[in-house]
């Protein structure tokens, strides 16, 4: 099956991401947004970051209008009618996610491929709302969306080998490189990128080393373009959380138990460079 039109649910920092590459992919494009002001904030962020491409001379200025023109924005789910492939990045909230895909399966063609962005939540609870449960997957992109070469490709028991194989052609056609996983929490990266960044904070508690030392010594020892409190910081401390508890609920394992600083940190609104402020200060 091959696809034409994608939709994209949410225009934050993940789908807005999304939705660019999709659009410089040369696929038409349409990104739901709760209200006016977010779809024009999503559409204005994307255009800003071609923007630098082509200051950089990354990207023609022809180009950058041909991106712009296969975008399309909507506050209407309904919109995303004609896509032949949905990719939901919307806030991580499995009932308001299950309610998304039961909308989009009433709107969708038969044909239609509906995927989550999410990266802690069951990619099967979400089929399970549709009655096409052979045709969700799991399609997970990592931020910042154009830089990262990767997007885990997700299969749930009810899968079927052919929405699979074309949401893996499909992320390739991305320019992405692919690794196929299997329904589990966190999948492949953050099932180790998470106990490593909770474990990173259990050695500042305990005074192993300062967090710019053990920063330093991650990058310099590992060669890790950031460290593992730059990272928590720019992954978000509450997104951190959220996934960690998911993990610890779904795997019961003290690895993936957040620490009580990470829980005092997000309590106190120390969210990361969101917030301007979280191991580091931003402001
Ligand atoms: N959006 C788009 N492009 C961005 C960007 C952003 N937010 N931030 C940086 N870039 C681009 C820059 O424009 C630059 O592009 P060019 O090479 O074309 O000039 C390139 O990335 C490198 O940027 P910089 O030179 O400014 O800075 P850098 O070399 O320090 O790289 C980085 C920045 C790419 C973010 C790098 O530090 C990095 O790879 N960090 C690790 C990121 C990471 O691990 N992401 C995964 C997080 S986990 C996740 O997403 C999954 C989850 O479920 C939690």
């Amino acid at each position: 099956m091959s696809i034409q039109k994608v939709g994209v649910v949410g225009c934050g920092l993940m789908g807005s991401g999304i939705a660019q590459v999709c659009a410089a992919a040369g696929y038409e494009t349409t990104v739901s947004e709760v209200d006016e002001k977010l779809v024009q904030a999503g559409i204005e962020k994307i255009g800003a970051q071609l923007t630098r491409s082509v200051e950089k001379g990354k990207l023609s200025e022809a180009q950058r209008q041909t991106i712009l023109g296969k975008l399309h924005g909507t506050t209407r789910l309904a919109d995303l009618g004609g896509c032949d492939l949905v990719i939901e990045a919307a806030t991580e909230n499995l009932e308001a996610k299950k309610k998304i895909f039961a909308e989009l399966d009433s709107r969708l063609p038969k044909h239609g491929i509906l995927a989550s962005n999410t990266s802690s939540l069951t990619i099967v609870a979400l089929a399970a709302a549709t009655q096409r449960p052979d045709r969700v997957v799991g399609l997970h992109f990592f931020n910042p969306v154009p830089v990262m070469k990767l997007v885990e490709v997700v299969r749930t028991i009810l899968t079927s080998d052919a929405a699979f194989a074309t949401s893996r052609d499909f992320a390739a056609s991305l320019g992405k490189e692919v690794v196929e996983a299997k329904d589990t929490t966190g999948f492949v990266v953050n099932r180790l990128l998470v106990p490593y960044m909770l474990d990173a904070i259990r050695c500042y508690e305990q005074g192993v080393a300062s967090k710019e030392d053990l920063d330093r010594g991650m990058k310099l020892g590992c060669g890790y373009p950031m460290g593992p409190f730059e990272l928590l910081d720019f992954v978000g401390l509450d997104t951190t959380l959220y996934i960690a508890e998911i993990m610890f609920d779904e795997f019961r394992e003290p690895r993936f138990a957040p620490p009580s600083l990470l829980r005092r940190m997000v309590t106190a609104g120390l969210l990361g460079r969101k917030s301007g402020r979280g191991f580091y200060d931003y402001r």
